[in-house]
């Protein structure tokens, strides 16, 4: 059950992410800010959430939408400022629910005093130890010094007027630290502890097993057993430092770490590492009984080993929504395949992601929901013009890119101000305020689900046990007689034996779970 005051509520919690650009716009100049946030605390705790995950809120020049920190102990002026955000923690563990910050290790913003210092020192000084500086290939050294790819497609090295190349993964704004260095990490537990100081309960670790490199920096080569900069074994001594701070404080970690071997995931989830890792095998999985069952299977039994409760995603900041993922004939997700004009079903994507939300809730472990799939909201087409996200760019123009997930929520059918990102022509449609009232609207499912799951028993941290079912249907047991069903095949199945139906996402017929629904039971 997801309890308030336990140690280990972080085993079982709702948790809501905030991408405070996007989320509620409290001055009136189009972007999202802590005001907004702190006005709609009551919102989050009507919704029934435990905690809040804020993406970066830190001062940022925002070349990728805050992943690119100038200053990790300032908040973005644009979002407001530190005395705000200290309140806001404490107004929101006043309503019960938690804060968790977001820290981006692997890299900084190329505005950060850091690496500003690092340019102006030049080659061969200890500043540009602190990130990855060399003398480029080929004769001039006009070639770079070696030939990675990148996470944002394009080139992984750029040079500096004195001839330098530095590395960075992502955006030439986003210079890599260099983690063998001793200062990368005294800075980086300074800063844990400086939020945890604030009364932060968690930090969730943007590109976790991306951070150390092979000094060597040697070239990438396809099917060698060892990357030279993904999952590396020396991560995990930092991390095991990183541990020792955050139980200090009693605070704990989620890292998004994105690898497809179960084994090398679950090392990231030993007991004296971190407490839990997000979910992309299910987040990736497409709307198929088997494909499911096999994902949810494979993170079950690959937390098992550590002990580690599992977490549930369906979308966040990065990917395509899920009610338009669920829409499309490929209901997985793959950036390699994010493209325009792909045709969608937004009712049949809707449905789905109903069923979806009441599966993802039921599941053992914790949750994460990120900011408007409460209101069902679809991926937005953004006018060309209008696009800011480095992913289109760096793509060549192919991928649109991650802004279509990070439109400003629709608080109101009437918009109060012209958002940084433009807002569909429909959306007035999935408004908060329209659906607060109508129980049959996205918003109603949630916080209906969300309220169950936090005030009745079987839900959050535990075992699972699959119960028999037709092909297609996918129906499990929790403790206490607690059970879920979904339909993903075309025919209406009749329910197993039950005392009481708690919630279903749409309406039965004749008695019957029709395609695209799942129900919760109490047996
Ligand atoms: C993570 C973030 C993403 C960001 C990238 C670089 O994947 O979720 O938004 O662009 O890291 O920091």
């Amino acid at each position: 059950m997801a309890a308030h005051t336990s140690d280990d509520w972080w085993r079982s919690a709702a948790i809501y992410q905030v991408y405070v650009r996007s989320f509620a716009d409290g001055d009136g100049d189009g972007t999202g800010d802590l005001a907004g946030v702190r006005a709609k605390l009551p919102y989050l705790a009507e919704l029934g959430v435990d905690a809040l995950w804020f993406t970066p809120w830190y001062l940022s020049p925002l070349a990728d939408g805050g992943y690119d920190v100038a200053d990790y102990r300032a908040i973005d002026p644009a979002f407001g400022t530190m005395a705000e955000a200290e309140k806001l923690i404490v107004e929101a563990r006043g309503l019960g629910i938690r804060t968790i910050v977001d820290i981006v290790p692997n890299h900084l913003s190329d505005q950060h005093p850091w690496f500003r210092a690092a340019l102006a020192a030049g080659p061969g000084s200890p500043e540009r130890e602190l990130f990855h500086f060399r003398p480029g290939r080929g004769e001039h050294g006009e070639l770079p010094p070696n030939a990675w790819p990148s996470q944002f497609a394009g080139e992984t090295w750029t040079r500096v007027e004195d001839g330098e190349w530095y590395l960075h993964l992502f955006t030439p704004q986003q210079p890599d630290l260099n983690w063998a260095h001793p200062a990368v990490r005294r800075e980086h537990e300074d800063v844990l502890r400086f939020w945890f100081e604030r009364g932060v309960a968690g930090v969730r670790i943007d590109s976790a097993a991306l951070l150390a490199k092979d000094p060597e920096l040697p070239e990438f080569v396809e099917g060698t057993d060892r990357h030279p900069y993904i999952d590396r074994d020396e991560l995990h001594d930092v991390y095991r430092s990183w541990r020792a701070v955050a139980d200090e404080y009693g605070a704990v970690f989620v890292g998004e770490v994105w690898l497809p071997d179960s084994e090398r995931f679950a090392r990231y989830l030993r007991p004296d590492e971190l407490h839990t890792a997000f979910n992309f095998t299910f987040l990736t999985c497409p709307w198929d009984a088997a494909r499911l069952r096999a994902s949810i299977d494979d993170t079950l039994a690959e937390h098992a080993p550590v002990g580690a409760p599992a977490t549930w995603v369906l979308c966040n900041h990065d990917v395509t929504r899920t009610v338009t993922r669920y829409g499309r004939t490929d209901t997985g997700f793959d950036f390699a395949a994010k493209r325009f004009g792909t045709p969608t079903d937004l009712d049949l994507g809707t449905r789905r992601a109903r069923a979806a939300a009441l599966l993802s809730l039921a599941l053992p472990g914790s949750v994460y929901l990120y900011q408007g799939e409460e209101l069902g909201l679809p991926e937005a087409d953004i006018p060309l013009d209008r696009i800011q996200d480095p992913m289109h760019f760096r793509s060549g123009g192919v991928d649109p890119g991650r802004d279509g997930c990070r439109v400003p929520l629709p608080w109101t059918a009437e918009p109060w101000a012209t958002p940084w990102l433009p807002q569909p022509g429909d959306w007035a449609r999935y408004a908060a305020d329209r659906q607060g009232g109508d129980p049959s609207s996205m918003l109603a499912l949630y916080r209906r689900a969300l309220l169950l799951r936090r005030s009745q028993p079987g839900f959050g941290d535990g075992g699972l046990t699959w119960l028999e079912a037709p092909e297609g249907v996918l129906a499990f047991a929790r403790e206490d007689g607690l059970c879920c069903v979904v339909n993903l095949a075309a025919e209406p199945v009749p329910l197993p034996a039950h005392r009481a139906l708690l919630l279903a996402s749409g309406p039965l017929a004749d008695g019957l779970l029709p395609q695209d629904t799942a129900v919760w039971l109490r047996a």
